[in-house]
C-alpha cells in the first residue's frame, strides 16, 4: 500500500520541520522508502532537528532495503548534511539521471478528460 505521511517535529505548538515521505519499491531490493521532503525552520536548523526527523523516518524502514531521495547539486549544506547521515551519492557511481513526466504529457491519447 502506498501511503503518503508526514512526520513533524514541534517546539512548543510550534511546527520547527518536517519529513514527508512515502513507501516505494524497487524491483531489484524490494520494498523501498522515498522521502520526498525534509525541512527544518531555518532559525532550527544546526540543532539536531534535521537528524531528528531523517532517525524518525529511518526508524519507519523496518524490512526496507533503501531510503531513496533527490537533493539540488547546488544544495551544498544539504549534500553535506546527507552524507554526514551515511547517505552516499550515486548519482554518478550507478549512473541514475532523473527524469520527469508532466502536463499534456500526462494524458493518455485516449483519455476522455
Ligand atoms: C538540510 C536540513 C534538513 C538539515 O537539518 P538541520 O536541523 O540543520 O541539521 P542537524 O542540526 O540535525 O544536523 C545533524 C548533523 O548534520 C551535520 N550537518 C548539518 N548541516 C551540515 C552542513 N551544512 N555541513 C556538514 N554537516 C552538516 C551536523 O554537523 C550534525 O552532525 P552530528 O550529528 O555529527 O553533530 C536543513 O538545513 C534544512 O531544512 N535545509 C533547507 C531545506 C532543504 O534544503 N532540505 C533538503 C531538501 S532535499
Amino acid at each position: 500500500k502506498l501511503a503518503q505521511t508526514d512526520i513533524f517535529l514541534l517546539s512548543g505548538h510550534t511546527k520547527i520541520g518536517y519529513a514527508l515521505y512515502f513507501y516505494a519499491y524497487s524491483s531489484w531490493s524490494g520494498r523501498a522508502i522515498y522521502m520526498e521532503e525534509l525541512y527544518v525552520m531555518p532559525e532550527f536548523r544546526g540543532t539536531g532537528v534535521g537528524k531528528a526527523l531523517m532517525s524518525k523516518v529511518l526508524g519507519l524502514a523496518a524490512g526496507c532495503h533503501q531510503l531513496n531521495f533527490t537533493v539540488l547539486n547546488w544544495n551544498k549544506p544539504s549534500v553535506d548534511f546527507y552524507l554526514s547521515q551515511s547517505c552516499f551519492d550515486i548519482t554518478a557511481t550507478m549512473g541514475y539521471h532523473c527524469l520527469r513526466c508532466e502536463g499534456e504529457a500526462l494524458k493518455s491519447p485516449n483519455s476522455t478528460e
